[in-house]
């Protein structure tokens, strides 16, 4: 059978990266095939080489057995493959339907802008993707999940017959990723091949047929994902056994209390929160996504105003209206959003350590310690694993979960009693995950106060002392971590709406 796609022997070097070494791949029409391995093992590169944004540097590749070499995204698009890039691309300051159809707006005479044919054209495709949304509105206004939904509809615009997408659900919650997967049933019944990246691993079994695991930018194998066993595939993927030990859970009861949370209350989103950590205590944040759980981190380090509540870090109130006042406070947060808030991707891997507490590398008459700063960069690359070429490579060049370790290494050289961590571990490949929670152990295990918010309930449940769970803005419970409490606990609180409220008001 001729292949939609063909790839074979492709190689690509960048200055002190050999990111492909003679990588085979290949795509059947109406096949998901997932593309597996670490962080940094070169699958968004081979996938920007075959939707023409890098040229390899050797190889061939093949479209319909004929052999083509795609110099830029419009030559991909004219072969029909589509790519959503991992980074998101959108104009913030254009509207939905302006990005969905950048460059092919529809016009009127004298080329002028037709805006109702352009919304209409948009508003069909949402309906495709079931997704909810006014081709208006702004993007800057829509959450990540939605921006991600929008950069979705923009690659079906072009009625691609292969479609690359790269980490689409890493934003994404349970129903977002259900009505994706319908998305992608209809577009394989349809004969569309699409390449799937993801490092969430249950959803291979969920889509694939089949599984190309790279490693340290080789070709490891390709599999069928039915009668595959995961353990296999995470297997070829890291080239050891990986194993998961539960942890301990140290008794934190008799700790001093951190950081409490009194009655917090904002809008519809947030209502009466009341909590606290302990020193040393790791407290999970469990919810459906629009719980309020980003909503409560963002009020505690002074990213949003309160309506009502009160702050308590060790035993003083305070009054945080700013993130700067939160650090001062001690209250650090790493945000679910790491593009925004957490990097300077133009700036190399040290300064961007470094940013996070310039006054610790500046001597006495206030210049910068290099020394120091590189000393302490090197020193979080080697403890979280970060591939890079060295501490002076500049962010953006690194692979988007290369990236989000940088993040967490600001975080982590900030000397912070209360840590708030949004979604640690998104775009992390399975082998750093177990790296992330030993650090986050061990900074519990120095005292510090850690709240962790995730997505994935085993994650949740792997690293929590206790696990607090959320429901429409109001804080429903507070389980035991451990053994005693299953997924089904959280997900019954997790869904338990508050009935004196439904129908009441406008949900969703
Ligand atoms: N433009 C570039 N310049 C220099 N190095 C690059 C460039 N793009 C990628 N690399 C390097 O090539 C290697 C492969 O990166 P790639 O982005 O393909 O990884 P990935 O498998 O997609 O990882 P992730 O799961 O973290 O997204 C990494 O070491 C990365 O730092
Ligand atoms: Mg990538």
């Amino acid at each position: 059978m001729t292949y939609l796609v063909e790839m074979t022997g492709i190689e690509k070097r960048f200055p002190g990266v050999h990111a492909l070494k003679a990588v085979q791949f290949n795509l059947r029409p109406g096949e998901v095939h997932a593309l597996m391995g670490e962080n940094g093992a070169g699958k968004s590169t081979l996938m920007k080489i075959m939707s023409g944004i890098y040229a390899r540097d050797s190889g061939e590749m093949f479209v319909d057995g004929k052999q083509v070499t795609p110099d830029g995204p419009r030559a991909a698009q004219d072969l029909g493959i589509g790519i959503i890039h991992q980074e998101l691309s959108l104009m913030n300051d254009l509207t939905a339907a302006q990005n969905v159809l950048i460059g092919r707006e529809p016009r009127r005479s004298f080329g002028r802008l037709d805006e109702p044919a352009l919304n209409k054209k948009t508003a069909e495709i949402f309906a495709s993707l079931n997704l909810a949304m006014d081709p208006r509105t702004p993007v800057s206004t829509q959450t990540i999940a939605r921006q991600q939904l929008i950069e979705i509809a923009k690659a079906l615009s072009y009625n691609p017959r292969v479609l690359i997408m790269d980490e689409p659900t890493a934003a994404l919650n349970d129903a977002e990723i259900t009505e994706l997967f319908k998305v992608i049933r209809k577009l394989k019944a349809d004969g569309v091949g699409i390449v799937y990246i993801s490092h969430r691993m249950d959803e291979i079994k969920r889509i694939a047929d089949r599984v190309t695991i790279l490693r340290d930018g080789a070709y490891i194998d390709t599999v069928d994902a039915a009668d595959t066993p995961l353990s296999r595939i995470i297997q070829l993927m890291v080239g050891r056994e990986v194993t998961q030990s539960a942890p301990t859970i140290p008794d934190t009861s008799q700790s001093p209390v951190a950081l409490e949370v009194r009655n917090l209350s904002r809008g519809k989103e947030v209502r009466d929160v009341s909590f606290d950590v302990r020193q040393g205590e790791i407290l999970g944040f469990a919810g459906l996504m629009g719980a309020g759980r980003t909503e409560v981190a963002r009020i505690i380090f002074g990213a949003d105003p309160r309506d009502a509540g009160e702050i308590i870090v060790h035993g003083q109130p305070v009054n945080i209206r700013t993130p700067h006042a939160a650090v001062e406070a001690g209250i650090g947060y790493l945000s679910e959003d790491r593009k925004h808030f957490g990097l300077a991707v133009d700036m190399t891997v040290r300064a961007n350590v470094a940013m996070a507490h310039l006054g610790q590398f500046t001597n006495r008459f206030g210049v910068l310690d290099e020394g120091a700063m590189k000393a302490t960069a090197i020193k979080y690359i080697d403890q979280l694993g970060v591939r890079t070429p060295s501490d002076m490579q500049d962010v953006r060049l690194l692979s988007g979960g290369n990236q989000q370790k940088v993040v967490i290494a600001k975080w982590l050289l900030r000397d912070c009693d209360v840590l708030i961590f949004d979604e640690p571990t998104r775009g992390i490949d399975i082998g750093a995950k177990s790296e992330i929670y030993a650090l986050l152990e061990d900074l519990a295990a120095q005292g510090r106060a850690i709240i962790v918010i995730s997505s994935e309930l085993p994650e949740v449940m792997r690293l929590s002392h206790r696990i607090a769970v959320m429901c429409e803005g109001r804080l429903t419970g507070i389980l035991p971590g451990g053994e005693a409490t299953t997924q089904e606990h959280i997900m019954e609180l997790a869904t338990q709406r508050d009935t004196a409220l439904v129908g009441a008001e406008d949900h969703l």
